[in-house]
This record gives structure tokens, C-alpha cells and sequence, in this order.
């Protein structure tokens, strides 16, 4: 019997994976890679494809998740990849899944991951955690996300941000990650929830990548112009 590992691959700099991703990479027999459109590429796979060892000749199998909010389109998906993913494990394959950053956050792994738990409970699991966007961005900025007594909210912008008010009112540092197209729509509700104009206010898109884009500056100096129209941005703002 083989296994399954996913693997999490960092936010973008192949230099960004532990030692252990970069092992079991470089033994897989079968790399999964994750892509939302039948025919396009894997960004997770783009982040690692140098690591690859050639000489082995992994296969390569892109699993195609939509970026949908139909649940019965999204449960079909998750059911249809887990049942790939089992059938290529039960050969006796060395099986890695990639994931962008960290597998447990906001990653099509945790959909997999649970399929496989509840209907292939025979496959042995393994997972191996990844440098989180987050905190990649923070490094870049130069800013700590928390300290002290200071509390943190991860926010997905591209759901409904009633909540996101309420939330900032007993927080000190808000992140927002999925689709920046989504970012300029909090920046009244901050203030209203008393986050003053002299608030860090730090956003990014394609961070380590050569594309990437990093700003800091005070949430005072926001404009609309401030804003990157990209899914893989973040955006955080720090209570002053
Ligand atoms: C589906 S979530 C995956 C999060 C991922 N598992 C992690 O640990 O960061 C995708 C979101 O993560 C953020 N993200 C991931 N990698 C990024 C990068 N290199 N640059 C900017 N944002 C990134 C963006 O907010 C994007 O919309």
C-alpha cells in the first residue's frame, strides 16, 4: 500500500519549503497538483517544479477544483479528487498533493484530506506544513502580525463581510487574504470599528514571486489606487 503526503509548499520561493517537502518531492511517484481550470497550470506546481528530481520521471496529475460556492458542485469535486487520489495510492505509489503555503489553511487539501479520512480510511496519511502567505508577507514588510497581548483575525474577503466590524472591534490586527478584489470594501467598516487613520496598513500581491508587490503605509494615506485587483493578495491592517 502507498501513501499520500501533502506536501505544503510555501507562498512562492522554492527556497521557502522545509527539508522534509523537499524530500518527499523529490521521492514522489506521483505529484497531484491542485488548478481551478481543466488545462492550467498548477501554481502550487510552479512554485516546486525546479525540486523535481528528472530522473525519477514523477507523473504528474492536475486536479481540477473550481472556484465555485455551489455546495453540490464543490462536494462532487472533493469526492470525485479523493476518489483519483485513491485509486492511484492503492497501486502502491508514493502520492504528494501539493499545496500553496500551509495545508491547513483555506487549502483544497482540508476537502481531500476529509474524504479520504471517511471513505478510504486504509490510506496512511501524512501532511507537512508549509510557510503560511501570512506570515512570508510579514517577513518581507518588516512588521510583527501580533505581540504582547495583541489578537489577530484571518478574514477571507471574498465572502460576506458582515461580520468583519464586529470582528475588528475586539481585534488589533486584521488579515485579509482571498482575492484583493475584494480588500477596499473593509476600509470604512475599520474605521468605523475604531481603527485610527494612523493604523499600519501593509498589502501585497504575489508575494515571493518575481511578480511580487509589497506596500506599507498608514491606513490615513489609503486611496483606491492603494488596491491590487489579484487573487493571491493580502492585506493587513494593524490597530495603531
Ligand atoms: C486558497 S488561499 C490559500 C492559503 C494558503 N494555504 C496559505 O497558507 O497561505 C489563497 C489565498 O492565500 C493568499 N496567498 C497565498 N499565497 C500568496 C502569495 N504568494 N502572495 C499573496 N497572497 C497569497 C491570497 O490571499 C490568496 O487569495
Amino acid at each position: 500500500m502507498g501513501e499520500i503526503t501533502c506536501v505544503g509548499c510555501g507562498p512562492g520561493d522554492p527556497e521557502l519549503l522545509t527539508v522534509k517537502a523537499v524530500k518527499s518531492i523529490k521521492n514522489a511517484d506521483v505529484i497531484m497538483c491542485p488548478t481551478s481550470k481543466e488545462g492550467k497550470d498548477s501554481i502550487a506546481y510552479s512554485i516546486i517544479s525546479t525540486l523535481v528530481d528528472e530522473t525519477k520521471k514523477p507523473e504528474i496529475i492536475n486536479l481540477v477544483f473550481p472556484m465555485v460556492k455551489d455546495k453540490e458542485i464543490l462536494e462532487d469535486t472533493w469526492e470525485r479528487n479523493a476518489r483519483i487520489i485513491a485509486e492511484v495510492v492503492r497501486t502502491g505509489k508514493n502520492v504528494v498533493y501539493l499545496t500553496v503555503g500551509d495545508p491547513s489553511l483555506y487549502s483544497t487539501w482540508i476537502y481531500v484530506q476529509r474524504e479520504l479520512k471517511s471513505k478510504y480510511s486504509d490510506i496512511k496519511i501524512n501532511v507537512i506544513p508549509g510557510i503560511v502567505s501570512m506570515f512570508a508577507f510579514a517577513s518581507k514588510v518588516g512588521i510583527s502580525i501580533a505581540e504582547g497581548n495583541e489578537t489577530m483575525a484571518v478574514i477571507p474577503a471574498c465572502y460576506d463581510l458582515g461580520r468583519v466590524k464586529e470582528t475588528a472591534k475586539n481585534c488589533d490586527t486584521m488579515i485579509f487574504l482571498k482575492d484583493g478584489r475584494y480588500f477596499d470594501q473593509v476600509i470604512a467598516l475599520l474605521r468605523e470599528a475604531g481603527f485610527p487613520d494612523t493604523s499600519l496598513f501593509a498589502i501585497a500581491q504575489d508575494v515571493g514571486t518575481d511578480q511580487e508587490i509589497v506596500r506599507k503605509l498608514t491606513l490615513g494615506e489609503v486611496t483606491k489606487d492603494t488596491f491590487t485587483t489579484k487573487y493571491f493578495s493580502i492585506m493587513v491592517v494593524k490597530r495603531a
